[in-house]
């Protein structure tokens, strides 16, 4: 009887054997806790707050004077009465302005326009982001005494400003506008000091022998004014003398609530850059769940933290060189190389395709703070998402899509599903894996969730800050590299 069974494991291992290994693998899986939209209108406690009182409630300082440590504030919270399908309307709309805008700006710089002359200034047609850009919210103060002001936070520019009193054109914003006539500490930014001569588009009162700033954003807003050097007060009470910002005379634009922008991007102008010599080029930021603030059961917090204590996690960082565009100083990109769902890696992502071209500026990926949905150059995308649906087995998909997901699935009466897992592989070894709630997002009341990225043919690939979240991610620029430490909020 030995000779029949000896047949069958031979008959058995030659049916194996020419398999590929990851077809013998199974899939790889996480639980995902389905919880739907809720129907109810949210009112977030931050809203009813007064800004004021904000400060004090959104400051946190660790006591150490080389590290700058804050809290963020969703967009969201300032929100009222609306239910989560209309803030996610709202997200999604934004959230097309705003990589769209990333992706022509690129294209500007690319197609190299000579600058225009508008109102003495000789200004690029796209110096900064579009309409509403910007999705968490810092709180600074400005002046002294100082006046609490409601920032952006924004990786993808560099001018820091704020709207200023007296207003030729000013926007409504959340608190009071700061009026620089009232602090001792502001001081007007002379026209020959090289921090004028670094704006792109800056210029020159010469009667009063003053440096004047314009940032145009590619939806036609535009901030212009006196720029300056003024001292900001963060946490309880940490003050940084002598940073230069905007103070912004005429605003237009779409900047909801914010008064004002705190532009982190890697450029000389951005705040990380100005601050460098006494806190070192390093930040890092941990945004949560922007649906958290209306769970209650929730205590995290979104926060950043400018100097040594931005890289104090990074002990159990994964991380990656930082790139840069020669054409566009202020973006930070990474070198992403491809992505694994439920264990195997996907095949047909062609790293030509992820890959910045240093002589045209073009494509390449960066991180975002003010994105929400990652955005993958299109050819990437459906590979990715074509092996997360054919690793989704145990999920029914819904027939259609829903705004720019095109793979949604009905998960209505399930509480806990399990998700194939979804990995990023970075240049340098650094793999993230994420967090199921980090791309299947509830999209409505009734249990529809979508996978949560998008394709793109704008050349840009961009990782929004939907699959950021729940990571602290380090931007180490005295290291030139990035980092991302799991559940570390
Ligand atoms: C989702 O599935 C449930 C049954 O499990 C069904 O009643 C419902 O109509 C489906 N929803 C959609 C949008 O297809």
């Amino acid at each position: 009887m030995a000779f029949p069974s000896t047949l069958l494991l031979l008959l058995i291992a030659a049916v194996l054997l020419p398999l590929p290994a990851a077809l013998c693998k199974p899939t790889r899986t996480l639980s995902l806790l389905a919880t739907p939209l809720s129907p109810d209108p949210v009112t977030t406690p931050a809203a009813s707050q007064s800004l004021d009182q904000q400060q004090l409630s959104l400051a946190a300082h660790d006591g150490n004077a080389s590290t700058l440590h804050f809290r963020l504030a969703h967009r969201e919270d300032f929100a009222l009465n609306a239910t989560a399908s209309d803030l996610l309307a709202h997200l999604l709309a934004r959230d097309a302005a705003r990589a769209g805008g990333l992706s022509s700006l690129l294209a500007a710089v690319g197609n190299a326009t000579r600058p225009r002359r508008r109102g003495g200034f000789a200004a690029p047609l796209l110096s900064g982001l579009p309409q509403g850009s910007g999705e968490y919210f810092v709180q600074v103060g400005v002046g002294t005494p100082a006046t609490a002001s409601l920032m952006v936070l924004d990786t993808g520019s560099d001018v820091v400003w704020l709207q200023c009193a007296p207003c030729r054109h000013c926007y409504a914003q959340s608190g009071r506008i700061f009026d620089p006539r009232r602090s001792r500490s502001y001081a007007a930014v002379d026209c020959v000091a090289p921090i004028c001569r670094g704006l792109n588009s800056g210029g020159c009162d010469r009667r009063r022998n003053s440096c004047l700033y314009q940032v145009a954003y590619g939806d036609g807003s535009v901030t212009a004014g006196d720029f300056a050097s003024e001292t900001l007060t963060f946490a309880r009470g940490t003050r940084v003398a002598r940073v230069a910002i905007g103070c912004g005379h005429d605003n237009e634009g779409l900047f909801i609530a914010a008064g004002g922008l705190l532009g982190v991007g890697r450029g000389k102008l951005s705040f990380p850059t100005q601050i460098a010599r006494r806190y070192g080029r390093s930040f890092s930021y941990c945004l949560v769940d922007r649906t958290s603030s209306v769970k209650p059961t929730s205590t995290r917090s979104s926060t950043v933290t400018f100097g040594a204590g931005a890289v104090a996690a990074a002990a159990r960082a994964s991380f990656t060189p930082m790139g840069r565009n020669p054409k566009m100083a202020t973006f930070y990109y990474v070198h992403l190389l491809g992505f694994s769902v439920g264990g195997a890696r996907v095949r047909g992502v062609s790293e030509s395709d992820l890959r910045l071209n240093p002589a045209t500026g073009r494509g390449g990926v960066i991180l975002d703070s003010g994105t929400s949905v990652t955005r993958l150059a299109r050819p990437v995308y459906a590979a990715v998402r074509d092996a997360f649906r054919g690793a989704a087995v145990g999920l029914r998909l819904s027939p259609g899509g829903f705004s720019l997901f095109d793979t949604c699935y009905n998960l209505s009466g399930r509480r806990v599903v399990k998700v194939p897992t979804l990995s990023m592989h970075f240049a340098g070894g650094a793999e993230v894996a994420l967090p199921p709630e980090n791309y299947l997002i509830p999209v409505d009341t009734s249990g529809t969730f979508c996978f949560a990225l998008a394709g793109t043919d704008g050349g840009l690939s961009i990782i929004g800050n939907i699959q950021q979240q729940g990571f602290r991610v380090v931007f180490d620029g005295d290291g030139q590299r990035v980092g991302f430490v799991p559940k570390s909020c």
